[in-house]
C-alpha cells in the first residue's frame, strides 16, 4: 500500500544488476593437455578459435554447486540475504538432473526458502533469455528481485575422444541479482531475443531426452553428448549476433558510438572477431577470457559480466552491450546503462 502523500510507483519498473558473481573449478586442462588424448595440436586450437585451457569441474560437484557459488558471490555483492530472494532462473543445458530444476537444488543450498525456483534451457544465450524474464518479473512488481544464473557442466555431456567439439568447451557458472531501479541509478535499457527451431539439428545433444531416453530395456541409438555441425554454426553465430547487437542498441535508442563495452557470447574469437568488425567497434572495448575458459554456455556471459565488472571495466554510467548465441538455435542481446 502507498502511504499517504508518496506516489504510486510506475509499472513496470526500470530495474538494475545489483551484484554479480562468478565460480571456476580448480582444475584446468590445457590444449596441451587435450594433445594427450585426441588428434590435435594447441597451435590447431588456438589459431582455430583462441582458446588456451578450460576448467572441468571435479566429479562430485555438480552443475548446481558450481550455480550455488556464483550465486552467494553475487548477494553478497548485491548486499542481499539470500532468504530474501524472491525467484531464481538458471539457465542450464547441463542440469543436474532431467527433474527437478537445477534451481531448486540452488535454492537448497544457498537457502533461498522463499523463492519460486526454476530453469530455463536456452543453451548459450540462456543467461540473458532469464535476465529477461526476471527483469519483466521484477519490473512488474510480481518478484521483489531476483537471482539469475548460468551455470554448465558441459565436461559430463562431451564426447572426450571428438576433437570437433571436446577441445571448446568448459565448466563454470555466472550469477546476478536484479532489483528494481528507483533511485536513478543504472538500468537495463533493451533487450532482444530470438530463436529458430529449423536449425536445431546444427548443434544438440541427441540422447537422453524423451526422443532417445537411456530407460533400462532401451537402447539408446544416440549418445547424450554434444553433436555440432561447426562450419554452419559458425556462420549463423556471426549473422545472429551481429543482427542481436545492432536490434539491441536501436532499442535502447542509442547507436554503437554509445557503447562503452560489449561483452558477447565466449564461443570463438574469430566469431568475436568478425562480430567487432562487422559492427565496426573497437576490439579494445570488447570483453574477451574464453582464452582462460573456453564456451561454457549459458555460463559464458554470466562469468565474463562478472569479471568485467570486478575488474573495473564496467564504471557508473557506462553503457554495455551483451550478446549471445546458441543452439536452438537462439541469439539475445541485452544493454545495460550501469
Ligand atoms: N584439432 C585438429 N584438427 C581439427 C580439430 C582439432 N581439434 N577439429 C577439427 N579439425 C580438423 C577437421 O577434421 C578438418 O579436417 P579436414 O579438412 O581434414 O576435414 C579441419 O580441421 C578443418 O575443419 P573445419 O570444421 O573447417 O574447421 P573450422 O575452421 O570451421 O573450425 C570450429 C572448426 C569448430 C572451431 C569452428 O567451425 C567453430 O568455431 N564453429 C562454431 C562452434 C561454436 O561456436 N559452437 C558453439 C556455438 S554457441
Amino acid at each position: 500500500m502507498t502511504e499517504p502523500g508518496s506516489t504510486a510507483p510506475t509499472y513496470p519498473l526500470p530495474v538494475r544488476i545489483a551484484g554479480t558473481g562468478s565460480y571456476l573449478p580448480e582444475k584446468v586442462m590445457t590444449n596441451h593437455d587435450l594433445e594427450l588424448t585426441v588428434d590435435t595440436s594447441d597451435e590447431w586450437i588456438t589459431s582455430r578459435t583462441g582458446i588456451r585451457e578450460r576448467r572441468i569441474a571435479r566429479e562430485d560437484e555438480f552443475t548446481s554447486h558450481m550455480a550455488s557459488e556464483a550465486a552467494k558471490r553475487a548477494l553478497e555483492q548485491a548486499k542481499i540475504d539470500p532468504a530474501d530472494i524472491d525467484l531464481i532462473v538458471v539457465a542450464t543445458i547441463t542440469p543436474d538432473t532431467l527433474t527437478p530444476a537445477t534451481a531448486c537444488y540452488v535454492q537448497q543450498q544457498i537457502g533461498a526458502f522463499k523463492s519460486v525456483a526454476f530453469d530455463v534451457s536456452a543453451a548459450c544465450s540462456g543467461f540473458l533469455y532469464a535476465m529477461e524474464l526476471a527483469r519483466h518479473a521484477v519490473g512488474a512488481g510480481a518478484f521483489r528481485n531476483a537471482l539469475i544464473i548460468g551455470a554448465e557442466k558441459l565436461s559430463a555431456f562431451v564426447d572426450w575422444n571428438d576433437r570437433n567439439t571436446c577441445v571448446l568447451f568448459g565448466d563454470g557458472a555466472g550469477a546476478a541479482v536484479l532489483v528494481p531501479s528507483t533511485n536513478g541509478g543504472g538500468r537495463i535499457l533493451s533487450s532482444c531475443l530470438g530463436t529458430d527451431g529449423a536449425q536445431a539439428e546444427l548443434l544438440n545433444i541427441p540422447g537422453g531426452g524423451s526422443a532417445c531416453p537411456s530407460t533400462p530395456g532401451c537402447t539408446p541409438t544416440k549418445t547424450a553428448t554434444l553433436a555440432m555441425q561447426g562450419r554452419e554454426v559458425f556462420k549463423h553465430a556471426v549473422n545472429a549476433m551481429r543482427k542481436a547487437s545492432t536490434d539491441g542498441i536501436a532499442a535502447a535508442g542509442l547507436t554503437i558510438q554509445d557503447i562503452d563495452l560489449i561483452i558477447p557470447h565466449q564461443a570463438n574469437l574469430r566469431i568475436i572477431d568478425a562480430i567487432v568488425e562487422r559492427l565496426d567497434f573497437s576490439r579494445e572495448n570488447v570483453f574477451i577470457n574464453l582464452d582462460k575458459y573456453g564456451n561454457t554456455s549459458a555460463a559464458a556471459v554470466a562469468i565474463a559480466l562478472d569479471e568485467a565488472h570486478r575488474q573495473g571495466r564496467i564504471k557508473p554510467g557506462d553503457k554495455v552491450l551483451l550478446v549471445a548465441f546458441g543452439a536452438g538455435l537462439t541469439w539475445a542481446s541485452a544493454v545495460i546503462e550501469w
